[in-house]
């Protein structure tokens, strides 16, 4: 099975957990814009969205939703969204598509946070996918030291400006062996908006899609 097919069963499987009067929070990216693609099946079931980007809400606009300010909505039932790289203990990291910031926020204020990827981005420990952090413009000087003092390599993601005005750099080149501090660590330095690395917000339930179907895993 490719990789598009193995997304868009996971995104499929996610489905299931979006029960009558749920309020859904949408994440971001190319598994979770199947899942959006195959929302209007269920409208009747969805009470209120939220999203955790520009980019979500404009795909949920065009298929008929309207998607609900976060502040109105409160803590809400169940957050859908990918990741870049999952551990067996469901520490992610994510902001690939560079939404991370918005999609921590979504993933705390929901009861259940359900994580949709395919089987190559299960890895036993986090780091081969470049770590990335969203920064204040002004604060580049001072991370770039902190990160080449972790023995990390940041690149500056040209061009890219977030949903919320600022930056991104990947880290490449971490084995990230302890998320739950290296989270708490990074996001220390003063300048950094939110890092990728989704530890103290894990997932609770992880679907994995591979060739036989869709696995789900427990925090
Ligand atoms: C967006 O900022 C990311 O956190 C995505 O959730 C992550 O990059 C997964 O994206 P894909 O579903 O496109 O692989």
């Amino acid at each position: 099975m490719d990789a598009s097919n193995k997304k868009r069963s996971t995104a499929k499987a996610a489905m299931e957990f979006i029960k009558p009067g749920m309020t859904v929070g949408i994440g971001t990216g190319s598994t979770v814009n199947f899942l959006i693609e195959m929302l209007p099946e269920i409208r009747k079931k969805i009470n209120r969205i939220v999203s955790s980007s520009k980019a979500s809400t404009s795909l949920l606009e065009m298929h008929g939703f309207t998607v609900s300010n976060l502040n109105e909505v409160g803590e809400y039932d169940i957050y859908i969204d990918g990741a870049d790289e999952s551990n067996n203990k469901l520490q992610l990291i994510k902001g690939g598509g560079g939404a991370l910031t918005r999609e921590k926020i979504l993933a705390c204020a929901a009861h259940k946070f359900i994580c949709i990827i395919d089987d190559t981005k299960l890895v036993e420990t986090l780091g081969n996918f470049p770590l990335p952090i969203e920064i204040l413009p002004m604060a580049k000087g001072i991370i770039s030291r902190y990160i080449l003092k972790m023995n990390g390599q940041p690149v500056w993601r040209e061009g890219f400006i977030t949903d919320n005005g600022n930056h991104i750099v990947d880290i490449h080149g971490l084995q990230i062996s302890n998320p739950l501090e290296m989270e708490a660590s990074i996001n220390s330095i003063p300048g950094v908006v939110t890092v990728g690395i989704f530890a103290n917000q894990a997932a609770d339930i992880l679907l994995v899609g591979d060739d036989n179907g869709v696995k789900e895993i427990r925090n």
